[in-house]
């Protein structure tokens, strides 16, 4: 997923200080990236830096990224109080370390702090300043019983631990110890500054169209990118819910921490959801499921011979997901989509009323397809409630506060 363009300019970091930590490891590279990216993310970015990182990363790139001074020792003279260590968190929303080692975990875990990371990791206000540290290692330095208990040790006094990721390691292993990678990085910050509004609720979604076969190489399907039911699923994450989401055939990243189930006919999406429905708490309908398929979907190419008659398509309906969750006793709290070309309100409230749902969403179908921006109606039976035009993520958190504060009752 590409830095620049999946943020539709926004700035969900705006307001943030981070005082982004890098120690020793080949990872250092990535931290260029990363602070470019909070950087362009809204963030001011301050870059502390152990003697270990030097070797791997000049504090000249570091400095020209984030238009800071780079400070790299606990006796810097530069602070007037000479005092680097404590001034350096006092305005700070988060220490990201990034790329830790194993060392340096291993230093924290004991509160040691013989240098100017280490110490300001131990002096900064634990209150408003959180520590988030994004391990990177060889895989048996990782799974090794000492940094395993160092990192039950970190999460236990408070530390947040981003990755590691699996995958190719710069000494030629492959297995866990990666440090995730700038993009990565990103969201999990900015996922960790969210409100917590669905902690501990279990949230599933359908997202994108269907493909109902005609023969194996045709089929129907509507017009749908994906992109709001994707978007409301990252929302949901950050907000803290478990979320699954069964998606059609879709080209889109899974968000991080989504549990994501692949499908391509509505029948699939039928029986990927009904199972998981009665344990969740929320169920948001966002697919654009084909309302019929081919009754009998020929099991070999359907060949054009000239002069024949056209071929005749048998349709059959298929099963309305939202309305059978909608039908459980008790149902998940369910919000159905509504993607209208005219008389939005009117034909949406008529789905709300068929389906019998307590909350619909409508948008101008047409207006919205594949564009990254959107606006939506919400519409209970009390009445209606805009939500204007905005890229999707930021329309998809509104929605998920929406959610959260009509669910807020329902206990995990
Ligand atoms: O039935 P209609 O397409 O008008 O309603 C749209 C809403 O119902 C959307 O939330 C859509 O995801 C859901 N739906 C469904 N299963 C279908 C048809 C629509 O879950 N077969």
């Amino acid at each position: 997923m590409n830095i620049e363009g999946n943020s539709g300019g926004r700035l969900d970091l705006a307001g943030k200080h981070i005082v982004l930590g890098l120690t020793g490891g080949v990872a250092c590279f990535k931290a260029a990236e990363l602070a470019r990216s909070l950087i362009k993310a809204g963030a001011t970015v301050q870059v502390v830096m152990t003697q270990a990182a030097e070797q791997f990363i000049t504090a000249v790139t570091m400095q020209a990224l984030s238009s800071r001074n780079v400070y790299t020792s606990q006796w810097d003279a530069r602070e007037s109080n000479n005092m680097a260590h404590i001034n350096l968190t006092r305005d700070a929303d988060a220490v990201l370390v990034a790329p830790a080692s194993a060392d340096f975990m291993a230093k924290l875990v004991h509160g040691r702090a013989d240098d100017l990371l280490s110490l300001l990791c131990l002096a900064r206000p634990v209150a408003s300043c959180a520590l988030l540290l994004a391990p990177a290692m060889n895989r048996e330095m990782w799974a090794h019983p000492a940094t395993q208990r160092n990192v039950a040790q970190l999460r236990a006094d408070g530390a947040v631990l981003l990755g590691p990721a699996s995958g190719d390691q710069a000494c030629g292993e492959v297995g866990d110890g990666r440090m995730l990678e700038a993009q990565e990085l990103l969201d999990e910050l900015i996922a960790f500054f969210q409100p917590k509004a669905l902690l501990g609720k279990r949230v599933l979604l359908t997202a994108g169209p269907t493909f109902e076969a005609i023969d194996p190489v045709r089929g129907m399907t509507n017009l749908s990118s994906g992109k709001m039911g994707f978007a409301i699923a990252r929302a949901a994450a950050e907000a803290g819910a478990q979320v699954t989401l069964v998606a059609g055939p879709v080209h889109l990243d899974t968000p991080r921490g989504v549990r994501r189930i692949d499908v391509m006919s509505a029948q699939q999406m039928f029986d990927a959801v009904l199972p998981l429905a009665p344990a969740s708490h929320v169920f948001v309908a966002t697919a654009a499921v084909a309302d019929w398929r081919v009754a009998k979907a020929a099991a070999h190419k359907i060949k054009k011979k000239a002069g024949a008659a056209v071929p005749a398509l048998e349709l059959e309906e298929n099963p309305d997901i939202l309305a059978a969750v909608a039908r459980l006793k008790p149902p998940p709290y369910c919000v159905g989509f509504a993607a209208e070309s005219e008389n939005l309100v009117q034909h949406a409230r008529e789905k709300l009323q068929r389906k019998n749902l307590p909350l619909i969403v409508a948008n101008i179908g047409p207006a919205t397809f594949g564009s990254d921006l959107n606006s939506l109606t919400l519409i209970d039976t009390n009445g209606t409630r805009e939500l204007a035009r905005a890229d999707k993520l930021t329309l998809a958190r509104e929605l998920v506060r929406e959610i959260a504060a009509r669910t807020a009752h329902v206990s995990t």
